[in-house]
């Protein structure tokens, strides 16, 4: 099994209160004691009202802390009910998630990621950027197309580009149980490492993680693609034991 550091990212989305502390209690004692933890990065995007007690409470920096979307606006500002980078910053985020399909489906835009990806560049904030393509757009033969301009309209070359990291999410694969076939996916996390390193002139390949229905059974299957940095968990990693099983399946 690979030696390269691999990221396990949970998207708890509007789930959880103080008492899921008790989640996050597990996964920890389960990565200390874990002999390939130096190849494994484990970042946990909670609610916003979660990040700064979950933060405090843990003793260790093991697991870091993210959110799952920001104002664009990077500072302080007269936007009623949203929360900007700084104040993540503030309450101990290192990572935001952004252009996850359930917001653009709320009408999140290219052009409003973008804003949103500077705001999170001016707070040293890591980035998990997902693109991916709707059911129709696959059966469209889009899936790629869709891609690119999604990397388009929300990157450009000046961004410290380093600080972001993709997620590859058929909207149609999450909370479905659907995941795409193996040689598709394997083609698709190559296709977004690529066309990213063609398009913004950039010598690293980036890190490309997978995200829709991550479970501990698929995740055998997912485990045989190497090019795959990791993966997005969204209700598979609102329990303790699923998200842990997912790991322990990976390195079997
Ligand atoms: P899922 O969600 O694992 O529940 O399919 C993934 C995501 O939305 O990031």
């Amino acid at each position: 099994m690979t030696n390269k550091l691999k990221y396990f990212v949970g998207n708890w989305k509007m789930f959880g209160d103080f008492g899921s502390f008790k989640i996050i209690n597990k996964i920890n004692q389960y990565i200390s004691r874990n002999k390939k933890s130096k190849n494994i990065k484990i970042v946990l995007c909670v609610p916003n009202t979660l990040i700064h007690f979950f933060r405090e409470k843990l003793k260790t920096r093991n697991i870091l802390f993210g959110a799952q979307n920001c104002q664009h606006y990077h500072g302080y500002g007269p936007f009623t009910g949203s929360i900007s980078t700084l104040m993540l910053k503030k309450v101990g985020a290192n990572f935001v998630i952004l252009g996850h399909s359930e917001n653009r489906s709320e009408g999140e835009t290219n052009k409003l990621i973008k804003k949103k990806i500077k705001s999170a560049l001016s707070q040293k904030l890591n980035i998990i950027f997902c693109v991916g393509e709707t059911l129709k757009q696959k059966r469209a033969n889009k899936t790629f197309s869709v891609i690119r301009s999604q990397l388009k309209g929300s990157l450009e070359n000046k961004m410290n580009l380093k600080k972001i990291i993709f997620a590859y999410e058929p909207v149609w694969s999450i909370g479905t149980n659907k995941i795409p076939k193996a040689k598709e996916l394997q083609k698709i996390i190559r296709f977004i490492k690529k066309d990213f390193r063609q398009i913004f002139k950039i010598n690293k390949l980036p890190l490309v993680l997978y995200g829709g229905s991550v479970n501990s059974k698929n995740i055998s299957l997912l485990a045989s693609i190497d090019e795959i940095d990791g993966f997005l968990i969204g209700s598979a990693s609102q329990s303790s034991k699923k998200f842990i099983d997912i790991i322990k399946n990976y390195y079997k």
